[in-house]
């Protein structure tokens, strides 16, 4: 695979309050391709896509200085780990020991609670048309047992191509479920997502209960408002969906990625002048339409943000697998390691 031009290897994006210094760094490849990644929670903080009728849309929310994010609560581009999306009751039980979570959304554990790897400084590299993030979890991080050692790294190729490869280890046994949350609008986020035509590679998803947490059963889409199996416009059926999408979908083992067996096609977006297409080795993506953002937050260059205004595909474990013994297990043992590709392709 050709490689991206690295145009900037890094640059000062600010300071924490502990006196450390967060960098950004900056790919692009020979189309001009370009994506911005932050030190600090690991963030895809800017994709910017040079488009045909010229000019370059930016595709990601986010913020124009570290303090926003410091400061974003919404995972605004961010890793989620060590376990993405929602734990019923904050607690699991594995052998034997109950471990208590965060409760930080209600009774709910969500997202990795206060100490999630959203909110470590990583250290990077770079090697290549790819930059490297590694991070330790402290054992207790959140609630969670074992000492954490992830890595994280985002390659752009030249074949517009954003490749995101997780790893982990743990010293001891603990469930592992990561992701990346980031918000994307391909028209760059001065209008909702309803002209977005989705198309998701799933014909169900997990159910939920009334605290969004995964109950063990799954639904068919067939004949309901969450059915994007043929493609449709994100905006057709959303009145109908209790707000908004905000669900776990199984990946139908289907489509394969043309380099890659283990990379399945899960969703394909599409507006007039950008399309973007998802490759991965997970079971699940959660479909979330940006129903809780908020006009009372700023984003990038200042503007509120609000209700439909993104769209994430959170590619995943099932969320609460660790209560759900019927889902994929998401347990590493020490010794194993934990690893999740996932392959973001865009045409323009
Ligand atoms: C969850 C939403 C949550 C959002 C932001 C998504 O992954 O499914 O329920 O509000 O993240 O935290």
């Amino acid at each position: 695979m050709a490689e991206s031009k690295l145009v900037a290897q890094s640059s000062k994006f600010g300071i924490l309050p502990t006196g450390e210094q967060v960098l950004k760094y900056t790919l692009r490849n020979s189309n001009g391709l370009e994506i911005d990644l932050l030190e600090y929670g690991a963030y895809l903080s800017a994709i910017r896509v040079p488009v045909k009728k010229g000019g370059v849309i930016d595709v990601l929310l986010g913020y124009d200085d570290l303090q926003g994010y410091l400061d974003d609560k919404i995972y605004c581009g961010c890793v989620v780990g060590r376990v993405a999306n929602r734990i019923g009751g904050a607690k699991f039980t594995l052998d034997g020991h109950t471990y208590n979570l965060d409760k930080n959304r209600g009774e709910v554990h969500l997202h990795a609670g206060y100490s999630g790897m959203n909110t470590l400084l990583w250290s990077s590299k770079v090697n290549g048309n790819s930059v490297q993030f590694s991070c330790v979890s402290p054992d207790g991080a959140s609630g969670y047992p074992g000492e954490v050692r992830a890595d994280l790294s985002y390659t752009l190729t030249n074949d517009n191509e954003i490749v995101l490869d997780y790893s982990a280890n743990t010293s001891k046994k603990c469930p592992l479920n990561m992701t990346n949350h980031a918000y994307f609008n391909l028209q760059g986020g001065t209008e909702t997502i309803y002209t977005h035509k989705l198309t998701l590679n799933s014909s169900k998803y997990t159910a939920l209960d009334n605290n969004l947490v995964p109950n063990g059963e799954f639904i068919e889409v067939s004949g309901t408002p969450y059915d994007f199996t043929a493609g449709k416009l994100i905006g057709q059926d959303i009145a109908s969906s209790n707000g908004g999408y905000d669900v776990n979908y199984c990946i139908n083992d289907k489509v394969k990625h043309s380099k890659c067996d283990q990379l399945k096609l899960c969703a394909e977006v599409e507006t007039s002048e950008i399309s973007m297409s998802i490759f991965t080795d997970q079971v699940g993506v959660q479909f979330y339409s940006g129903n809780f953002l908020d006009p009372s937050k700023l984003g990038k260059k200042g503007v509120p943000f609000f209700k439909h205004q993104a769209f994430c595909l959170e590619t995943q474990g099932y969320p609460n697998s660790v209560n759900q013994p019927a889902f994929p297990d998401t347990i590493v043992s020490p010794g194993q390691t934990y690893t999740h590709a996932t392959l973001i392709q865009f045409k323009f």
